[in-house]
């Protein structure tokens, strides 16, 4: 006798149209109807396993059972992502590239980012004062790339930054797009990865001087225990994605802004309290708002899990919006309630907006770290530092476009800073 069971099944030829159709809730919406955490389905053509919840997480990012390599569908590789970087990689590869990417998430290096960061917000701030508007998530997206170049130590020129910016941007804006918003984006990519490969190569001909100690500098000279370097194209992708994220860090800022003007009596408590409280507000943010919808791996071996059978090569999809939204974790997931962080203990496959599991061995976002501190000063500089107002303006958001950002893109005014 077999304990094996069968992995519910969505029937139908393809369901792609479904996925675009019901975005974000796609995974949860069918989770909920087979009353299980796992579905198998036919996505572009290919059959596909999805799941969600903190026991799918825990065995998607068990290296063991699942790999990265060509799991992303290449219309991603070729906006999002870039070619050769570390998302791709498995295995000993995978934790010395990784490595890179954490020993420059420092405590040193943090607080390097933060006071750039502040300098950023408050010259951005020195400016809008003498605007009649701004549509903050085109300000704030500059406002990132200022800081991420500076704390890389990317020189970019004053008549630069909005062109690096717009296409830093379209990188991650157009990763779900179809037609001509698409192939923005595969250009803005192949721009950035050209200007900052001639960089590389500059410096590598001693015809740019950069300090030792910059992050730039350490990914050019990075080597593996082999003693390989690695190649011009693939540090201007790695470059890229600390830079593009960074800038992408514009669409949570953005969500911050929105709860700040949804939310007053949550926005009340900031002003008069401690830290603890703006990480809470600052978490339910992250846990609360659509960005990443799922990540994609491959099975490595066949497999059993709950006597489900994963057979070598199936494509699988784990949810991370869903799992945020679960409400075998969450009480009441749709509500925004920053004091539920009160008593999260920490999970590392409960809360995963930036994916799950460990930094080092496994594809956890480098930058969460990162992520978190930019949003705390965003946050204090949204409360406590200036004065504005909302107009009337379209302020839903979309839960089928990817990324979803407010319509409006949030155009505040009247801003006056605070004494
Ligand atoms: C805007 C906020 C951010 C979000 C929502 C986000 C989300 C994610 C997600 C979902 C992953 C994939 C996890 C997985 O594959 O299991 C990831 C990976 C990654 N993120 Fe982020 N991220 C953000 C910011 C950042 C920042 C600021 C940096 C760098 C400074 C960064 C660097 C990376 C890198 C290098 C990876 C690849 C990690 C690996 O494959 O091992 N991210 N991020």
């Amino acid at each position: 006798m077999s304990n094996r069971s069968q992995i519910p099944r969505e029937e139908g030829i393809d369901h792609t149209l479904s996925l675009i159709r019901e975005g974000y809730r796609y995974i949860l919406n069918r989770r909920q109807i087979f009353s299980c955490d796992i579905f198998e389905t036919r996505l572009v053509g290919k059959k596909a396993i999805c799941m969600g919840g903190k026991e799918a997480a825990e065995i998607f990012y068990d290296n063991e059972k699942f790999k990265r390599k060509d799991a992303a569908p290449n219309r991603a590789v070729q906006t999002l992502f870039g070619k050769n970087g570390v998302q791709a990689l498995d295995g000993q590869a995978h934790r010395q590239r990784k490595e890179m990417f954490m020993s420059i998430m420092s405590s040193n290096e943090l607080d390097r980012l933060t006071g750039i960061i502040r300098k950023q917000w408050k010259l951005a701030v020195d400016k809008w004062v003498q605007m009649d508007k701004v549509i903050f998530y085109e300000e704030v997206k500059e406002i990132m790339c200022r800081t991420a170049c500076e704390w890389i130590s990317i020189p970019v020129s004053a008549n630069k930054v909005k062109g690096v910016t717009k296409d830093l941007g379209a990188m991650f804006e157009s990763v779900a797009a179809i037609g001509p918003t698409h192939w923005l984006g595969r250009n803005a990519r192949n721009r950035i990865e050209k200007w900052v490969g001639k960089l590389v190569e500059e410096i590598r001909d001693g015809k740019v001087n950069v300090s030792e100690n910059s992050i730039l500098y350490k990914f050019i000279r990075y080597h593996d225990p082999y003693g390989n370097s690695l190649d011009t194209d693939t540090v201007a992708v790695e470059v890229i994605n600390i830079l593009r994220p960074l800038v992408a860090i514009a669409i949570f800022i953005n969500f911050i802004a929105l709860t700040v003007y949804h939310y007053p009596n949550e926005t009340k408590k900031l002003e008069r309290s401690d830290e603890k409280y703006s990480l809470k507000f600052i978490q339910e943010v992250r846990r609360f708002y659509p960005f990443f919808p799922f990540v994609a791996g491959l099975v490595k071996n066949d497999f059993i899990w709950k006597g489900y059978k994963f057979e070598e090569g199936t494509l699988t999809l784990l949810d991370l919006y869903g799992t945020n939204h679960d409400p075998n974790i969450w009480e009441n997931p749709d509500v925004f309630n920053p004091d539920r962080f009160t008593t999260w203990d920490g999970g590392l496959f409960d809360f995963i907006p930036q994916g799950g599991g460990d930094y080092f061995m496994g594809h956890r976002c480098a930058g969460e770290w990162v992520t978190i501190e930019i949003m705390k000063v965003s946050l204090d500089y949204l409360v406590n530092r200036i004065n504005y107002d909302v107009p009337d303006q379209d302020l839903s958001f979309s839960m089928v476009s990817m990324p979803s950002i407010p319509r409006s893109k949030m155009v505040i005014k009247n801003i006056s800073k605070r004494e």
